[in-house]
């Protein structure tokens, strides 16, 4: 097991599983400047490290995140000098949007409470996510004054569509992990006690598969959504080639030989045992 802390974030490699914490608690894990920097590094050191096959992003004490720092990020920044306004958006959309959403490893967002606001777009940006029924989601934004921000209506557009999106973006009504998931905002929502053991099992079906053609597999997806269909095909195709070549373990033929050869797997109930 290996740990790193920066002033706002920490990490605990274990067993495969990165654990990655928005570590604010006092403050509800609320997003400062300063964190949006440590959390750019503490991506890629979770990217560099071997060890770590997948990531889990959750936040210290009782918040997920309560969406942006409407001191720090917002008020203190507010009035000056507009390079500062463009620096700390492009500090956030670094690591909430850029990073995380075409991460080379599995992201999971495990939402244990709050999550508001700008906190939508690191959850979007996660492959997948689970929800405890408890958490409280919302975007708080037309309470205090502003339209939501950043890539927040973006993200709701690519997952809850329309009629949902606006009722909450409008009305700034708060709703709990079972609509999340029912919405299609999460993959899952169980009880928060269940909420860590449900995210390993997700976390070990993943480290379970070939990590090169994972990060093909879900970054060509990603990619290919907002493209073309014939430029998708051709994108697609290159794709494939590219974690072919890219595979040093030769996957596919190993697949193929478990399979067709040995008859020990069959992949439409299992992935080949990667030795
Ligand atoms: N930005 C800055 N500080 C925040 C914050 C945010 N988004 N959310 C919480 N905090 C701070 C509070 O100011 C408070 O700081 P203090 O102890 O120095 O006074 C501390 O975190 C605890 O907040 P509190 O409101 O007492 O906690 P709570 O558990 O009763 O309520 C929330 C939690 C999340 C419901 C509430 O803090 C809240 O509404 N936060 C704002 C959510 C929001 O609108 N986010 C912006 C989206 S862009």
């Amino acid at each position: 097991m290996s740990e790193q802390e920066w002033e706002t974030v920490r990490t605990t490699v274990a067993d495969g599983i990165g654990w990655l914490e928005f570590n604010r608690p006092d403050k509800r894990n609320a997003m400062s400047p300063q964190l949006n920097v440590d959390m750019a590094e503490a991506l890629h050191a979770l990217d560099r490290d071997d060890a770590c096959g997948v990531v889990v992003l959750t936040g210290a004490g009782d918040a997920w995140s309560a969406g942006m720092d409407l001191k720090e990020y917002f008020r203190e920044v507010d009035g000056g000098p507009l390079w500062r306004q463009r620096e700390v958006r492009e500090q956030s959309q670094t690591w909430q949007f850029r990073i995380l959403r075409h991460f080379s490893k599995p992201t999971i967002a495990m939402v244990n409470g709050w999550c508001f606001g700008g906190a939508f777009i690191p959850l979007v940006s996660c492959d997948l996510a689970i929800a405890a029924d408890e958490a409280t989601f919302g975007l708080s934004e037309i309470n205090w004054g502003i339209p939501p921000g950043g890539m927040v209506s973006r993200c709701l557009a690519d997952t809850v569509g329309s009629r949902q999106a606006l009722w909450y973006i409008m009305t700034g009504e708060t709703f709990d992990g079972r609509r999340a998931a029912e919405m299609n905002l999460v993959n899952k929502s169980v009880p928060l006690d269940q909420l860590r053991d449900e995210t390993v099992t997700l976390a070990k079906t993943l480290l379970d598969k070939n990590p090169v053609v994972m990060d093909a597999a879900k970054n060509g997806y990603k990619h290919a959504a907002e493209m073309s269909w014939e430029g998708a095909l051709d994108y697609l195709y290159a794709k494939l080639e590219q974690s072919q070549f890219n595979d040093r373990s030769k996957g596919r033929e190993e697949g193929l030989k478990q399979f067709l050869d040995d008859k020990a797997i069959r992949p439409g109930l299992q992935a080949y045992n990667k030795g």
